[in-house]
């Protein structure tokens, strides 16, 4: 409608100048998406960035250069490399009710190339992940009274802990999560956390402040919970840069993931956004994989040295590293399930889309 009504009033004045012609258009666009915007919502410049191109490329660019980065880190296929050197990552989760989460997160670590993985998760949850895999090692622990000594011992053998997938809130378990935090922590073991074990920090954030080796995976809602509870105000929707930085900061530089339709990524420095390709389909079970994926690329990235990194932060490498891998095992699966993809259609994808994004 507004096209419209512009080109019959540049029409009346007889002769046209093209270069008027197009910025009438201009406007009209414009005005056009200030309509659809009242009715829908999200703010007007985030619509024209994604709208004209000019703002866009930048921001590809500066993707592709980071991915180049992480493929530096990826550590060759060697047959000289003894077992574990690729990573020997722990998923801390699995109870009663949930089992799918950490199974998935375990072998997507396997898949993105880890060499072991393990699960420690509450005793009635053992035999149902063990059951789905002959692959994972499952310690039936964490609803122990000595949990926290069970996992410990395992430390020293673990490049990197990923916290919180099917964890569930009961109490008990929180409590012994908290206190595997902090032995990881008094080790400098790198942590992933995620789902209920960013429930965990809302309520205790202290357990991460400072903590240079850890990074949120939080969603949408994750992360408003995370923010009101850190910064004591509601998220600025109207800033998602500014809100990741600021949550960032605020805890005192830690690594936040961001998931969402872009997934956003700081480590309260610098804001990356990774734009990798998806689908419009989401399923349970997807920031499982992120997370499984992050384990593993977190310990490439720290393994690998400044040198490889090129001056860039190794944890927000092996976050866009994770971030991509994902969305491009989303894409893939897509491509053949469509609606019906699941989760376990995306790990089927994770050989094909590493080597279509890292080993090309
Ligand atoms: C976090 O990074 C910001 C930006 O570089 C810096 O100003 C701040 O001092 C850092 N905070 C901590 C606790 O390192
Ligand atoms: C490494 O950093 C230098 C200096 O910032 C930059 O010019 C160069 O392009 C970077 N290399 C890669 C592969 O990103």
């Amino acid at each position: 409608m507004g096209v419209r009504c512009v080109a019959i009033r540049t029409c009346g004045r007889g002769k046209i100048d093209p270069g008027f012609r197009m910025a009438a258009a201009g406007v009209a666009v414009v005005a056009l998406l200030s309509a659809a915007l009242a009715l829908y919502g999200p703010p007007l410049d985030a619509v024209l960035q994604r709208t004209f191109s000019l703002h866009k490329e930048p921001l590809e660019k500066d993707m592709e250069s980071t991915l180049q980065l992480v493929r530096n880190i990826i550590p060759a296929l060697s047959a000289e490399k003894h077992k574990g050197q690729h990573g020997r990552i722990g998923v801390v989760g699995g109870c009663q009710e949930y089992t799918g989460a950490p199974y998935f997160a375990a072998i997507s670590a396997l898949k993105v190339g880890a060499d072991l993985s393990h699960v420690f998760c509450a005793r009635e949850a053992a035999p149902v992940i063990k059951s789905y895999s002959p692959e994972l090692i499952v310690h039936p622990v964490l609803d122990s009274p000595s949990a926290v000594e069970e996992v410990e011992k395992w430390l020293p053998r673990l490049h990197t802990l990923v916290v919180g997938p099917g964890l569930g809130r009961d109490g008990l378990l929180l409590d012994n999560v908290k206190g595997v935090l902090e032995a990881s922590r008094a080790r400098g073991v790198p942590v992933i956390i995620d789902a209920d074990g960013l429930w965990l920090i809302a309520q205790q954030p202290a357990l991460v402040q400072g903590y240079q080796k850890a990074i949120l995976t939080p969603n949408h809602m994750e992360f408003s919970r995370l923010y009101e509870a850190v910064l004591r105000g509601p998220v600025d929707s109207s800033d998602p840069r500014g809100s990741v930085l600021k949550l960032s900061q605020a805890l005192g530089n830690v690594t936040v993931v961001q998931k969402g339709a872009h997934d956003l990524i700081t480590d309260g420095q610098q804001v990356l956004e990774c734009s990798q390709e998806g689908s419009s389909r989401r399923c349970g079970g997807q920031g499982d994989l992120l997370s499984g994926a992050l384990g593993v690329m977190v310990h490439w990235a720290l393994l690998a040295g400044p040198d490889k990194a090129n001056g860039s932060n190794p944890l927000l490498l092996a976050a866009m590293g994770a971030c991509s891998l994902t969305r491009q095992c989303n894409h893939q699966a897509f491509q053949k399930h469509g609606r019906s993809t699941t989760t376990t259609d995306m790990i089927a994808e994770v050989g094909a889309a590493f080597s279509r994004l890292f080993e090309t």
